[in-house]
Order: C-alpha cells, then structure tokens, then sequence
C-alpha cells in the first residue's frame, strides 16, 4: 500500500512539468484527487486494512495529498507567470539605448564657432567670454558709440528698465543694462584689465530687436576679434585675414576690403571673400564681416596710450559664416532644431 503511494506520488513529480495549459492541469488534478484518481482510490482501499493499521495509513494518505497539493500549486503558478509573460510581450531593459536612436551632432553653429576658434587658436589667439547682460558703457560709450547712434535706438537694442541693477556691479548713473547687440564689447572688458599685448577672439550669443525672416534674427551668435600691440597696421589685419579665409574656405580663398563705417574703428572696412569651393556663390564676392584699426578713442576709454599702441579688430556673425560654408539659405533652419535639418551636419 505505501509502495503504492509512493509510486503515486514519483508519477506527479514526473509528469508535472510537462503540463502546460490549465486543462492539462486539469486532468493531471483529477487522475490524482478526482472522483476516479489514483489517490481517491488508493484512500477507499483503507476500509479493508485491519483496525490497527488504519490511522497510520490515514497519515500517510494525508501527507501524500499534501505533497500532491504542494505540485500541482507549483504548476499553477507556473503557469500563470507565463500568461502575463505572455501578455506583457518579450522582455524589455528599459537601460538599454534606444534601438533607433542616433548618433547626436553638435549644432551647425557650434560647429562653426569651434572651427573659427580653432583657426585663430593656432596663431596665438586666446578665447574671452563676456557677459550676454551688459551695460551701455560696455556696448556703446567705450567703443565710441556717442548716445546719438542709430544702433543706441530702441529699434535695434533690447533695453532693460533704468532702475534694474546686477548685484556686484557697477552701474553709471542714467545707464541702462542692455541684452548686447554685439560681442565687440568684450575687447573693452578685456582691455580694462589686461595690459597690452591683447590678441583675443570672443565668441558669444547677441540680441537684436529685429524682426525674425530669413536672414534675421533676434537672437543670433559673433565672433569678435582683437590685436593690441605696437606698431600693428592695416598690412597685418589683412594678412591675419587672408590666412582666416584661407584656413575656412580653401586654399584659392580670396579676400577683398571695402571701405566702411563702424563707430570704434578707424579706418573701417566690410571685408568679402571670393571662392571657388562654394558651388552656389562660385565666384561671387561675399561680405563676412565687419573689421578695422582700433579707434584711438577707445583706447583712451581702457587706459591705453594711442602713441603706445595700436590694433585691429573684426567681428563676424557664425550664421552668416555657415549658412555660405554649407549653403543654407534660411537663418530659421538654426533655431527650429529639425532632426531632419540637424542630421546633415556631421560633427567633424
Ligand atoms: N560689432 C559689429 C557688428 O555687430 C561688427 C564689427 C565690425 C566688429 C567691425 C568689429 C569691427 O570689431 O572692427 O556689426
């Protein structure tokens, strides 16, 4: 009888794992426990034990259903962790990238910065940052813009309310803070506290109340160039730029001055370029920035000698300077952050 019983038992350990679904399990359940299970019968056999020998029999056919119990609970929750397995889908690592992700780029236009910065790096430039939130002396005054400037004009400058003060600051008198319309200011901060030579780049975002169509924008980037030294001419500004030109566009990069106007330069001139390397503007002359010999009134505003010294300084805008490098022909495409437009700029 015990045999019997252990037998019985050594059949459920070895078919329980080939039970898959609930109505296998089902049948498993019944052939054991069921009206015509091996169990049930191997129970209703103990009437014909003799007295003495039932209640130990009984035992054993209690521990036996609680062995049978314990597997066929162990198939139930086998199979129901594979029903939600089977509902959540394959196994996912929520860790892992993202399959379809992309390689990230850096923005055309830091691209375009960093590749400036690089060209002027290798001839001794060093970069300087200023403050985006500046103050009209800065912009304006010491870059001998007089207050009558078209570019002082509500039109062109963002201004802040006159009684706005940055803690740490000092602020003159009726002077208001400005979001800056340009970089050139950081050749004043930078000559207040350093004593010539001064050979800068400063790159930087600048603010402007334009109205936003294809080539403006109210928030666009520079970069600003600076050399103070002695005896620095108009010979040298042009040799620095025929090697900028060269270093970007190619080596058959051309360069041309036009005589211009800016308020802190004197002379002043537009300079273009003229290349073969750039398919749509193939020899056309192209103006990419702005540039001239240090005006001796500013050097007066830093406490610099205008007998001592003199320099040149330029100003370009990184838009502009990628949109003709990679023919792009709205100043939009920068800021939108279309994947579509940003994924043709490998980073280099
Ligand atoms: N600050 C000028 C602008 O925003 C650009 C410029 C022109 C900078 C001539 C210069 C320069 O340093 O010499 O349009």
């Amino acid at each position: 009888m015990e045999a019997e019983l252990q037998a019985l038992l050594e059949q459920a350990e070895s078919g329980k794992d080939a039970i898959e679904t609930r109505p296998q399990l089902a049948d498993f359940k019944a052939g054991f426990v069921g009206p015509n299970g091996s169990l049930t019968a191997a129970s209703r056999s103990i009437g014909k034990l003799p007295k003495e020998e039932k209640p130990a029999f009984g035992k054993k056919i209690n521990l036996t259903k609680q062995a049978l119990e314990a597997i066929f609970k162990a198939i139930e929750e086998r199979l129901e962790a594979a029903e939600l397995a089977a509902k959540l889908g394959p196994p996912i690592d929520p860790t892992l990238p993202h399959p379809d992700a992309l390689p990230g780029t850096e923005h055309p236009l830091t691209q375009t910065r960093d590749r400036i910065i690089q060209i002027f790096r290798k001839i001794g430039f060093t970069v300087e940052e200023g403050p985006e939130l500046e103050t009209e002396f800065y912009c304006f005054d010491a870059l001998n813009t007089p207050a009558s400037h078209p570019a002082r004009d509500m039109q062109d400058t963002y201004f802040l309310p006159e009684d706005f003060q940055l803690s740490g600051e000092k602020k003159r008198e009726h002077e208001s803070y400005i979001l800056r319309p340009h970089t050139s200011a950081v050749q004043i901060r930078t000559m207040t506290k350093r004593k010539p030579p001064v050979r800068i780049l400063s790159p930087g975002r600048c603010f402007r109340r334009d109205t936003v169509d294809a080539t403006h924008s109210a928030n666009f980037h520079q970069v600003e160039g600076l050399y103070v030294d002695s005896d620095v001419t108009v010979r040298d500004l042009k040799a620095l730029l025929d090697y900028f030109v060269k270093e970007l566009f190619g080596s058959d990069a051309k360069t041309r001055f036009r005589p211009s106007f800016f308020p802190f330069t004197e002379p002043s001139f537009e300079m273009d370029v003229q290349t073969s390397n750039l398919k749509k503007l193939s020899g056309k002359w192209i103006e990419i920035m702005g540039c001239g010999m240090v005006d001796p009134n500013v050097f007066g505003h830093v406490g610099y000698d205008p007998e001592e010294v003199s320099g040149y300084a330029f100003g370009m805008g990184i838009e502009r300077i990628t949109m003709i490098l990679h023919g792009v022909d709205d100043i939009r495409h920068f800021y939108q952050n279309d994947l579509r437009f940003l994924q043709q700029f490998q980073s280099t």
